[in-house]
């Protein structure tokens, strides 16, 4: 009898033991912190883990397509018309990308490298090829133009030259060639009286070429560094805006994330697109192949004019010339070439240069850049950057060419830069994904075992107290 009831009220004990415990594990969440620190000491730029192969190598595959806009009024325009234009691509590349060069710096607390990005053409994802003619802006040409519109000898010059050249505001191009790079004849002609490179592409020159010499920190020594820039180009900061903070480089190059993303972070990124370092903050839970993530959206302040966030003001670099909501003006860092950025189609830009072109569709789910992260190891999910390149068209009284021209942000086409994780690589994760959550729920697990020795401790009490045991039982209840 004796040993049958000490058995029972250990079972008591051990429930009480148990639910204090698991209660105690849940507050202190000892188990998260464990996990934690085992990410953070994984997720590091040294050689031979797993984070650092897939940030040299980045195994799901990437793709760059690229949209651009037909113009079907060219003489209307240049009559003073609104710009009327058919969307057409996608043409699509698979972008190779990888970490070279690599150099450990510092004791492994900084790695140097180089990240060439080469472009091959996928006919069966794109609609047209290479071959296929656009009528659009003649960039080279309206950034003559620009430069000499205040010089009426040099600028009446160049008009003629022009004019006998036939060479206009706008002028049709293969796509290739717009993309990738052709003999521009205006710049060879004018190559005879100044030296300059009379070949140009929207991607001139990037097939291959380096983007610059990075400086990463590993994430050793704090791991919210993780892949974090710390040098472009041999510099800690940018010069061409105006002031320290529209300067400083922010944050990775938006293929990296530090692990431990919580949802109420400004998750940085240096873009060499845009000249300038922006952020993106949580938007929803996603989940992609079955990995859950956080979607990262650059907020609309981010490209916001300066009413609403002053502290765009460092990016109009002359005081008179700042761009509207949306905008980003980026001559300062394209040889003075007029190219201002937006979202495609100008999405969460003022209205304004949305009705100042006849074709403009802005919508979130086409035009909008998102990041999908898996918050517990930083890796990249999902991800889109879509950016439109517009050129800054206006009246320039040297040139009769632009004389009845409207002042026009005019589209010339936009970038869709995409990645999903592969199979193989989100098997792996939903793995890592699913031993943290057990580990993560050993509190929990205490405690429904606590729970579930409580009932059986009652339904043992209860029992002993059947009707065989109650004189026995009773006596010292009521003695005491
Ligand atoms: C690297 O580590 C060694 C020994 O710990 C130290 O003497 C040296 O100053 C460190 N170098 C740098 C650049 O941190
Ligand atoms: C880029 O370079 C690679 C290899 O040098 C070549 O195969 C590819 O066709 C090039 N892409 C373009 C668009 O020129
Ligand atoms: C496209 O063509 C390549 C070979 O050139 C092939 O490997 C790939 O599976 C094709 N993709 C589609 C979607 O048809
Ligand atoms: C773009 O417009 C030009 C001129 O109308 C036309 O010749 C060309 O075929 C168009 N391009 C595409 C891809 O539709
Ligand atoms: C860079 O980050 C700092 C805060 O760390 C911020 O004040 C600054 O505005 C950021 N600059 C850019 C261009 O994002
Ligand atoms: C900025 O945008 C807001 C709202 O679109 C507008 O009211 C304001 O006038 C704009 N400020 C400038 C300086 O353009
Ligand atoms: C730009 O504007 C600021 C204040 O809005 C003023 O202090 C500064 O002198 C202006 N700079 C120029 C070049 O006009
Ligand atoms: C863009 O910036 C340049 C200076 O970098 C300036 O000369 C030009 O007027 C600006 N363009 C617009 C449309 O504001």
């Amino acid at each position: 009898m004796r040993l049958k009831s000490c058995c029972v009220y250990s079972v008591g004990v051990v429930c009480i033991l148990l639910l204090i415990g698991g209660i105690a594990m849940v507050l202190s969440q000892v188990f998260q912190k464990l996990i934690n620190n085992r990410v953070k000491q994984e997720i590091v730029l040294v050689n031979g883990t797993e984070a650092f192969s897939v940030w040299q190598n980045p195994p799901p595959p990437v793709y760059m397509q690229f949209y651009l806009f037909n113009l079907t009024n060219p003489a209307e325009v240049l009559d003073g018309a609104k710009p009327s234009v058919v969307q057409i691509g996608p043409y699509t590349y698979r972008e190779y990308r990888s970490m070279e060069e690599v150099k450990v710096l510092e004791n492994g607390t900084k790695v140097a490298a180089i990240n060439p990005k080469t472009y091959v053409f996928v006919p069966n994802m794109s609609r047209g090829s290479e071959d296929d003619l656009v009528r659009t802006a003649n960039i080279p040409a309206v950034t003559v133009m620009e430069k000499f519109q205040d010089h009426s000898v040099i600028g009446r010059l160049i008009a003629d030259l022009m004019r006998s050249m036939s060479v206009g505001v706008f002028g049709t191009f293969r796509v290739g060639d717009l993309l990738w790079g052709y003999e521009d004849p205006l710049l060879k002609a004018l190559k005879l009286l100044v030296p300059l490179d009379d070949h140009f592409g929207l991607f001139y020159k990037r097939n291959g070429t380096s983007g610059g010499d990075y400086e990463f920190l590993t994430g050793t020594q704090n791991y919210l560094d993780f892949a974090r820039i710390d040098k472009w180009n041999g510099q800690s900061s940018l010069n061409w805006w105006s002031t320290d903070d529209c300067n400083m480089i922010n944050g990775t190059d938006g293929a990296s994330f530090h692990p431990i993303i919580t949802k109420t972070e400004k998750l940085y990124m240096f873009s060499t697109d845009l000249c300038r370092s922006l952020y993106a903050v949580y938007e929803s839970d996603v989940s992609v192949q079955g990995v859950p993530g956080f979607r990262f959206v650059p907020p609309s302040e981010v490209f916001a004019n300066i009413t609403i966030n002053p502290d765009n003001a460092g990016f109009c670099v002359t005081n008179d010339t700042c761009v509207g909501s949306g905008l980003l003006n980026i001559s300062v860092c394209k040889e003075g070439a007029p190219i201002i950025m937006s979202s495609p189609h100008f999405y969460q830009a003022d209205d304004k240069y949305v009705q100042d072109v006849y074709g403009m569709n802005p919508r979130k789910e086409e035009h909008e850049t998102a990041i999908d992260i898996n918050p517990l190891t930083g890796l990249l999910l999902r991800a889109a950057k879509r950016l439109q390149v517009n050129v800054f068209l206006e009246q320039m009284s040297v040139f009769s060419q632009t004389e009845k021209i409207r002042t026009l942000v005019y589209p010339v086409m936009y970038i869709n830069e995409s990645v999903v994780i592969d199979e193989e690589s989100a098997e792996k994760l939903q793995v890592v994904v699913t031993e943290a959550n057990v580990v993560i729920n050993i509190p929990f697990i205490v405690i429904g075992l606590g729970i579930l020795l409580g009932v059986a401790f009652i339904v043992l009490i209860c029992h002993q107290k059947g009707p065989q045991s109650t004189a026995a039982e009773r006596q010292p209840l009521l003695a005491s």
